[in-house]
């Protein structure tokens, strides 16, 4: 990728950046798999600096190859669980959903995926010991979805003691309840939820970068971004390429943005959750109306995988599919006016 910004490599100026692009070393993966010594001779940089430019290209690139057990011990330590807030879905989950992976949500229309998303960009704001991950939420939103007043109505509906902490946490003055106190905490939860709008999937492509951006930025915050979620992954995809011929270009292209997404997931503990509709023609002699769209590259890049189907009296199951190292199970839940509660 030639237009990688060499210059964000700590050490690395123009006069070096230049160099580096002069003896071929023009993408972070170019440099990531050159040895120090190889690169402090033909790009005439020091020993010392050469082996920091290639250490940081590696976490760029994101290839540092292989790790020690004991690494991946320590990422995993770091891995959040972010609730929903429903017991028996976030037991269902091992604790909730996780930060440094996808989690794929797919249904029918209807089914409740986009409450989901909105309930989670609420809980993401609440401190670790509530469920939350303290952090803010980015909304992809491309079925134009997102409505500010369900998040609204989410807030309201937090249990009275979340809601509590929340203004003692955010200070705000007031108690809850109180009308106006809690516009201001609807106000400061919607501050923490950027939202943008994909109006195609290259534009759905380029918000991700966006987003990686903005995750970046928001690190050295008070409201870190730690959860990306796109609601839905897979509708511009759908639309835009049909038929057999369009297949393969779809699925490359729907690869490489889950895969920036994965990477925002890494680089910045972030849980990411995108949603997904089943195949919408039941009569379909090869189409099973309960299989998600996109096929195998979304399954093996989607780390956890919750169907979701309407049950009886608003009543919602929640399955777990597929998870690494959880069994699969059933919860149920029900989507109300204030939000995800439990059955
Ligand atoms: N304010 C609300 N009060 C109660 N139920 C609601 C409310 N808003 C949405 N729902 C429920 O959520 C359903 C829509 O879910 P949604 O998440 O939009 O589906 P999906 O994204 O899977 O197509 C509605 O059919 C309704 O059952
Ligand atoms: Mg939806």
């Amino acid at each position: 990728m030639p237009d990688d910004d060499l210059q964000t490599l700590p050490g690395v100026g123009p006069a070096t950046a230049d160099k580096l692009i002069d003896a071929g070393f023009e993408s972070f993966q170019s440099i990531a798999v050159a040895s120090p010594s190889e690169l402090s001779n033909t790009a005439d940089v020091g020993e010392s600096t050469a082996s920091d430019v290639v250490q940081a290209a590696r976490k760029a690139a994101n290839i540092d190859g292989f790790e020690t057990g004991a690494s991946v011990l320590q990422r995993r330590e770091e891995i959040g669980k972010l609730s929903w807030q429903i017991d028996e879905v976030d037991e269902l989950l091992g604790g909730g959903m996780e930060t440094q992976s996808i989690t794929e949500v797919y249904g029918e229309f209807g089914a409740g995926k986009s409450q989901v998303t909105h309930q989670v960009a609420v809980n993401v704001q609440l401190p670790h010991e509530n469920g939350g991950l303290e952090g803010g939420a980015i909304f992809i939103d491309t079925e134009d979805t997102f409505r500010p007043e369900r998040i609204d109505d989410m807030v309201r509906g937090l249990d009275d003691d979340l809601l509590a902490d929340e203004l003692e946490r955010r200070e705000i003055e007031g108690t809850v309840g109180d009308n106006e106190t809690m516009e201001t905490l609807v106000e400061d939860f919607l501050d923490h939820i950027h939202v943008a709008k994909a109006f195609n999937s290259n534009h759905q492509m380029l918000l991700a970068e966006k987003a990686k951006d903005l995750s970046e930025e928001s690190e050295e915050t008070e409201w870190p971004v730690r959860m990306v979620c796109v609601d839905s992954l897979t509708a511009h995809f759908r639309a835009e390429y049909v038929g057999r011929g369009s297949l393969a270009e779809r699925q490359q292209k729907l690869n490489k943005h889950l895969h920036d997404l994965m990477r925002i997931g890494d680089l910045y503990n972030t849980s990411i959750l995108v949603t997904n509709q089943v195949q919408s023609n039941p009569d379909s002699y090869f189409g099973d109306p309960t299989k998600p769209i996109g096929g195998n590259i979304l399954g093996h890049t989607s780390t956890f995988r919750i169907y979701i189907r309407k049950s009886k009296n608003n009543k919602r199951i929640v399955r777990l599919v597929d998870a690494p190292n959880l069994a699969d199970g059933e919860a149920v839940m029900r989507v109300q006016g204030e939000g995800l509660k439990p059955e």
